[in-house]
């Protein structure tokens, strides 16, 4: 793990770029290797991110349970404030939690804390957000999720790191992974250095964004 900040996004694709059904199931799209890969990741930063979208449909734990390691600060971010108390991260006391909102600041969501988050008619300022984690000590982030999500960090090219791991299935429909302003030539496109994994049956690409 780097000495100074690093925040690492991180996506389980299909072979067309989708992350969940348009109804948001994604159990699984990728494999148990993968899997272990992303409880590795948890186990190595201080905070882990996901959207509200994500904790809507996956009622997730974001807990460290495939491999050895502490769980990371879980951070959520409702902007408009959508979600509620019963969601298992906000009760189970299972790490830290902090959710971001940018409404109904008072509202409590069970043993969670909660934080005022700015958000405009374009939402909220990713860039903000992650100066906010480095002032609480979280230097070492995983944006976890969902596709909106690690976009929008992408898009403010905060990520050093990003990791998408590509399953071989095709949804043909359904909520896409990495979805940013459109370009005109594929010359302005971002081609990373990268590194693939075999992560049977899936292939992990891990991409430099620093350049
Ligand atoms: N395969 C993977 O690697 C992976 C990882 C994580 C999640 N997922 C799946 O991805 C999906 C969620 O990702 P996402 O990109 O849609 O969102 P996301 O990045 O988790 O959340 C971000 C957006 O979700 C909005 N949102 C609020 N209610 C929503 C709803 N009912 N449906 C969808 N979005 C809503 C939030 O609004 P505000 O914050 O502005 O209120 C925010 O703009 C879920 O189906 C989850 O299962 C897949």
């Amino acid at each position: 793990m780097a000495d100074g900040p690093l925040t690492i996004g991180q996506l389980g694709q299909s072979l067309d770029g989708r992350i969940a059904t348009t109804g948001g199931d994604s159990y699984y799209v990728t494999g148990e290797a993968n899997r272990t890969h992303l409880h590795r990741l948890r186990a190595l930063v201080d905070a882990v991110v996901v959207g509200a979208g994500t904790v809507l449909h996956d009622d997730p734990q974001l807990t460290v349970r495939a491999c050895a390691g502490d769980n990371p600060m879980r951070i959520v971010i409702d902007s408009r404030g959508q979600l509620t108390a019963d969601h298992r991260l906000f009760q189970d006391r299972q790490a830290p939690t902090l959710v971001y909102r940018g409404a109904n600041v008072d509202v409590p969501m069970g043993a969670a804390e909660v934080a005022a988050l700015d958000a405009g008619p374009d939402g909220y300022d990713p860039a903000a957000l992650l100066a906010d984690l480095h002032a609480r000590g979280l230097h070492h982030v995983l944006i976890e999720g969902g596709g909106v999500t690690v976009s929008r960090f992408l898009a403010a090219e905060l990520l050093d790191r990003l990791h998408i791991c590509v399953a071989p299935l095709i949804i043909g429909s359904g909520r896409a992974a990495v979805s940013l302003p459109e370009i005109a030539r594929l010359s302005e496109a971002r081609r990373p250095p990268m590194r693939t994994f075999a992560m049977s049956p899936d292939t992990l690409f891990d991409c430099d964004l620093r350049g």
